[in-house]
């Protein structure tokens, strides 16, 4: 018999069953769900709905079912649809039909977004301890590279030189603000929907700032018409999740053109690296392949949940057990990247001769040339148009700009400006990147400033 089959005279269609189960899934929820059962049983015994004896009867069997169901040796059964209704059968088996008080003033559908919503919780610091780790190693990298120099891009064509250390850097901030991110959906994934009943609140005198206290929620929720309907939180923290996902790939990105023989930048490690089943001299970059791969994944989770709520009236509808599979494949898939990829990453050897002579090419420095020009008095559009004619004359000759004679020089540029021998200088790789000493730019002094900085940031997490 179903726990709601009092109105029907028929037995489940079979094929119903299996159809609209959620326990395959929905059984990792367990943990959560057992906790709300309690924290609701004590309330319920606090108000005098049930007595000292039948809330410490209940509070005992779910106990029990916890340290069962956390050792393995619990069997969920379709027949009993969700985690929900799983729990109740088997905590009437065990404790008899005290059992069936449980539900008192609640239902499945406050139920659910309990669950998930301590769930998201959860799942939101662990994600954020991870980003701290994948932060200290990017400071610490940075900070061992600071001085090192690298081409810097513009559509993918050589524009400045800048160091590793800020390239680093970069990704740090990224990740920065999506651990900052995190924190700010936290705010509003920490709200108690229990007490909304099915929908429209419960008849009986529920306690629920008491349920919050006990379960760690910061509020209880406003509306329960609102409680039981939304799933914005999911989304906001899906779409947190997506975008920590498009910056791993674009990092990805990266260190697979880095690794590619026609840059070779970096050498991947053995460890993290894979071979090609026909071609023996082959060393692949899969676990950033794979990464970039899987950021697809995580925008489908989203896109799930975006497009399964558009259309739905309040209040709760069974579409809306489809949040499940999308928001706990989003949570697996980024925590299994980031997990490979910090490990990864301190792995990578940084070719920085390599680096270093490519930033030589590319005439990366060519906007040096072009502000001592305007610094010995031309504009800067006059400046800019000979430095282009420069680097034609160097084009056609197979060199770079350090390599022109100081007459070579002066014949380009108008009889009365001064160009003197300290033009070379300036236009020194270390030169360029140590003259961008602006707050925030690539100079190894701003860099190790930026480095302290995050190092600074991450000691106010770990407080
Ligand atoms: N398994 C359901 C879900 O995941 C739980 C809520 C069911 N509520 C209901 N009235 N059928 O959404």
């Amino acid at each position: 018999m179903k726990l709601w089959g009092g109105r029907f005279a028929k037995e489940t269609a079979e094929l119903l069953e299996e159809f609209q189960a959620s326990i395959t899934f929905d059984q990792s929820l367990a943990h959560y769900d057992l906790l709300g059962s309690m924290a609701h049983v004590r309330m319920l015994g606090k108000i005098g709905v049930l007595s000292p004896s039948e809330t410490e009867k209940i509070i005992n069997g779910l106990q029990e079912l916890a340290s069962e169901i956390e050792a393995g040796q619990v069997d969920f059964s379709i027949k009993a649809e969700d985690i929900h209704l799983n729990i109740e059968l088997l905590l009437t088996e065990k404790i008899g039909g005290v059992a069936k008080k449980m539900h008192t003033g609640r239902s499945r559908n406050d139920q659910i977004a309990l669950d998930l919503r301590m769930y998201v919780k959860d799942q939101i610091t662990n994600l954020q301890e991870l980003l701290i780790n994948l932060l200290t190693t990017l400071v610490d990298l940075a900070d061992q590279h600071h001085q090192a120099i690298m081409p810097g891009y513009t559509h993918l064509q050589i524009a400045q030189p800048v160091t590793l250390g800020h390239h680093l850097l970069a990704y740090a901030e990224m990740f920065k603000r999506d651990y900052e991110r995190l924190q700010d959906c936290l705010r509003r994934v920490d709200v108690l929907p229990l007490g909304a009943g099915a929908l429209a609140g419960t008849t009986y005198p529920l306690d629920r700032e008491m349920v919050a206290r006990e379960l760690g929620f910061s509020r209880v929720s406003e509306n329960s018409m609102d409680s039981v309907s939304d799933r914005d939180f999911v989304i906001e923290f899906l779409g947190d999740l997506a975008l920590i996902m498009m910056h791993l790939s674009r990092f990805c990105e990266e260190i697979i053109f880095w690794a590619s023989q026609e840059v070779d930048f970096i050498e991947l490690d053995d460890a993290f690296s894979t071979g090609s089943s026909m071609m023996p001299q082959k060393k692949n970059p899969d676990v950033v392949e794979l990464i970039r791969g899987k950021t697809a994944r995580v925008y489908g989770d989203l896109i799930t949940l975006l497009t399964m709520l558009k259309g739905l009236p309040l209040t709760y509808n069974k579409d809306m057990q489809e949040d499940k599979e999308a928001l706990f494949d989003g949570v697996n898939t980024v925590s299994a990247c980031l997990r490979i990829f910090i490990p990864f990453l301190k792995t990578i050897v940084f070719k920085k001769e390599k680096m270093k002579a490519a930033a030589g090419k590319g005439f990366s420095n060519a906007t040096d040339l072009a502000d001592y020009f305007v610094q010995q008095g031309l504009s800067f559009r006059e400046a800019h148009h000979l430095v282009g004619q420069l680097v034609n004359y160097c084009l056609a000759k197979e060199r770079v700009l350090t390599d022109l004679s100081l007459q070579e020089l002066r014949q380009f540029v108008p009889q009365d400006l001064p160009v003197e021998e300290t033009v070379f200088t300036i236009l020194q790789l270390e030169n360029v990147v140590k003259r961008r000493s602006t707050y925030g730019g690539t100079s190894p002094e701003q860099v190790a400033k930026a480095v302290q900085r995050m190092r600074d940031f991450l000691a106010t997490l770990r407080k």
